[in-house]
């Protein structure tokens, strides 16, 4: 276990999880976890950053741990916590933030769209969001990051931050990588395939949540938006909703888009998106069995949560007070 390189990620508990998040990152952790020392965390502090309702905050978290255990990921493998359990997150934070500058903030893509859609609240959070993140994975001594495609604006300002504060106080933090699957680190969205499928998104349409039954599963997909021309090719730049759809059918049926491609020759747009939904709703359902069981089990879940924010704790503080004694904060001793 120990000579592993060490793995982080986290998924925010806002909403409901989508297909997004589970192709472009949770599923990758479930396959990473035998590699890596796998770290994975619920974001909910970073959730703080738009308006949220504090009972559904709550739920979603609890209902997010669950999650990750119905889709494979396995505690006595992994840490899995929730951040704000680990309150060195926070801390660091601050002290990265002296070193942070506003312009590198306010040029993420990230803080420039929610500023748009959440214009009546503008606040701090959100623009030091980047620095909560790069917290986060600078904790562990982080060797890879996997996550979407959105992501990548972050990991990068991240190694800015460790590079940055190694140079000033001397090698202290691991240069991480971020990692993105091949096919699927940007699921789009399926009633405009312009756009990334989000589980903010106002039209419950345009995303299929992982907590969604079959038949909506289905529903939606036969609703996918894709284009008049007839003829199933993979083609992202000229055939967006066509090509998402392949990636999504890929992923859960396990058949590569090549194979998808010729399974689908010759055949109407309507048998496909039938077809993907069925593949997708299949790939969920064990999942939500499995989620509905764990939920239930309050005890079980809160000794998971509670094991991995102790496991999780040890290890942060530990680069936590490096970082303290390398800035130059006193410590009192006896
Ligand atoms: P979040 O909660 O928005 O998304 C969780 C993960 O899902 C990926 N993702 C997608 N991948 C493919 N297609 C999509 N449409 C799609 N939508 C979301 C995201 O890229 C992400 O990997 N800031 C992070 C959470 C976070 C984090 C971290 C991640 C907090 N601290 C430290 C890594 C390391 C976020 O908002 O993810």
């Amino acid at each position: 276990m120990e000579d592993k390189k060490t793995l982080f990620s986290a998924v925010q508990p806002s909403g409901t999880p989508t297909i997004g998040n589970y192709v472009g990152a949770i599923n990758n952790f479930v396959k990473l976890q035998d590699e890596y020392n796998c770290i994975y965390s619920i974001a909910d502090l970073h959730c703080l950053t738009v308006k949220q309702d504090p009972q559904s905050l709550k739920k979603a978290t609890y209902e997010l741990m669950a999650l990750y255990l119905a889709c494979g990921i396995d505690p006595e493998k992994c840490i899995m916590f929730v951040q704000s359990h680990v309150p060195c997150h926070a801390e660091l934070t601050w002290v990265l933030n002296t070193i942070t500058y506003p312009g590198e903030l306010g040029r993420m893509t990230q803080f420039k769209d929610k500023s748009r859609t959440h214009q009546d609240n503008v606040n701090m959070g959100l623009m030091d969001y980047p620095v909560l993140m790069a917290s986060d994975i600078l904790l562990y001594n982080t060797a890879v990051v996997p996550v979407g495609a959105d992501q990548k604006q972050h990991i990068e300002l991240t190694r800015d931050l460790a590079l940055r504060f190694n140079n000033r106080f001397g090698e202290t933090f691991t240069v991480p990588d971020g990692i993105f699957p091949k096919y699927g680190a940007k699921i789009m969205s399926l009633s405009d395939p312009t756009k990334k499928m989000s589980k903010s998104d106002e039209n419950i349409n345009a995303y299929v949540s992982m907590y969604d039954d079959t038949d909506t599963i289905i529903r939606k997909f036969k609703k996918a938006v894709t284009d008049s021309d007839n003829k199933i090719v993979f083609d992202p730049e000229n055939k967006a909703g066509i090509s998402n759809l392949l990636t999504i059918y890929s992923v859960f049926s396990g058949v590569s888009i090549e194979d998808a491609v010729k399974e689908f020759e010759g055949k109407g747009y309507g048998d496909f998106k039938l077809k993907v939904g069925e593949a997708v709703a299949e790939g969920i359902k064990p999942i939500t069995n499995k989620r509905l069981e764990i939920i239930k089990d309050k005890a079980y879940l809160n000794s998971v949560m509670i094991k991995g924010a102790e496991n999780a704790y040890r290890i942060a503080n530990r680069t936590l007070r490096k970082v303290y004694k390398k800035v130059g904060l006193y410590k009192a001793e006896l």
